[in-house]
């Protein structure tokens, strides 16, 4: 064979297909189609950064509603989804969501058309499958915005500020280029695959706890800090061992993760003498000490998400529910350009056994 190359290990620093979706600047600002991502969760709506995300400009009024009307008549499960969710009663609701996406009925419907359809059904594929799975009563949606009508299918509250909250760390969750999962989605893309298998792979793989599985394992170990002692003693003796403390370190971020401290400066606003924020800092602060490494955004959307009331059950599913739309982008941009992505590998094995 000629011409083959050898890359690092996880394709560190690898390029490997342009993109006009995202991208992070020289600053270490995440970018939207061009825009800094923590301008638009301060200036635009859910639906406004998810059409962005998807059609590539800022809607006008009209491309707005449409946009809207497109979602709201996409709302609801489907006799499909339910029978599944109903089957499965599944309180891991990755597994749950992922098994009901695998079973969606192929429609010989646009590809661009399909994704939205399920897109905006992951909200209430997320909330169904809880409540059965802890055999509650379905909710009853609420009119409102993306984030309002989501905030209560979780929570069964009405709040429209804790919902605006969310819809910030929604946009924040939205998109990040060819992040794992993403790049699973354009992988199984790649090979012509429908909308349907394409979103399955990605939801297989943000379920891992190095990608967007990290969100739910957080609390686990945050929540039985007495103090920040306690805090600071858990990193060292996890440094000691060599194991990783979830919510730290990133692929692209070496030094900062924006996202993580815009949402950490917005934790200041909502609940500015919060002991678990206290802790938090000093878990942050100790983990730079250490190991030189920051805090990710999962870190401080883990306590981010606990302040604003929301079961941890839901982290993950949260996250698939946002980062959706940059999959539909990036499925949209795969095919527009397509070349199967296949690379190549270095055989290790053993040559010429006989039998
Ligand atoms: N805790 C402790 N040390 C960490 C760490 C963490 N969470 N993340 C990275 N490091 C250390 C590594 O041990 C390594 O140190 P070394 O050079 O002394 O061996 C160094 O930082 C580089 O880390 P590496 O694992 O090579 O980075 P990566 O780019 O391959 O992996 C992640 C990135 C995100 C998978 C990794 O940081 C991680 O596993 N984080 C925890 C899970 C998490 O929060 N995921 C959500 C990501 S948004």
């Amino acid at each position: 064979m000629t011409d083959e190359i050898t890359v690092p290990k996880g394709l560190v620093n690898v390029i490997v297909d342009k993109t006009a979706i995202a991208t992070t600047d020289n600053s270490g600002n995440l970018l939207y189609r061009g825009y800094r991502a923590v301008d638009l969760v301060e200036k635009k709506s859910f639906e406004d950064a998810a059409y962005l995300i998807v059609y590539g400009k800022l809607p006008g009024q009209r491309e707005r509603e449409e946009f809207i009307g497109k979602l709201r008549s996409n709302f609801g499960v489907d006799e499909n989804a339910r029978e599944v969710i109903s089957i499965l009663k599944e309180k891991d609701l990755m597994r749950s969501l992922r098994s009901i996406v695998s079973f969606y009925p192929y429609k010989h419907t646009e590809p661009d058309d399909l994704m939205i359809e399920m897109a905006a059904k992951f909200p209430e594929f997320i909330s169904l499958s809880y409540r059965l799975a802890h055999g509650l009563e379905s909710l009853k949606p609420i009119e409102g915005t993306y984030a309002e009508r989501f905030y209560h299918l979780i929570t069964g509250k009405s709040d429209p500020q804790k919902a605006k909250y969310l819809g910030i760390l929604m946009i924040l969750y939205m998109e990040h280029e060819f992040n794992a999962s993403t790049f699973a989605l354009r992988v199984t893309a790649s090979t012509l695959a429908d909308p349907i298998s394409s979103f399955t792979t990605a939801l297989a793989t943000l379920k891992g706890p190095l990608h967007g599985g990290a969100n739910a394992e957080i609390l686990d170990f945050f929540k039985n800090f007495k103090s920040t002692d306690e805090a600071v003693k858990y990193v060292d003796e996890q440094v000691a061992k060599g194991e990783k403390v979830m919510g730290f370190g990133h692929r692209i971020y070496k030094r900062l993760d924006p996202r993580a401290q815009f949402v950490k400066a917005k934790l200041k606003e909502i609940a500015p003498d919060s002991r678990i924020l206290q802790i938090a800092e000093a878990v942050e602060n100790r983990m730079w000490e250490k190991k030189s490494v920051p805090a990710n955004l999962d870190f401080y959307a883990a306590i981010y998400m606990d302040i604003l009331g929301i079961p941890q059950d839901f982290y993950t599913p949260l996250f698939a529910a946002s980062r959706v739309f940059g999959w539909v982008a990036h499925y949209k941009e795969q095919l527009a350009d397509n070349r199967i992505i296949r690379p190549s590998s270095k055989y290790v094995g053993p040559f010429d056994l006989k039998l």
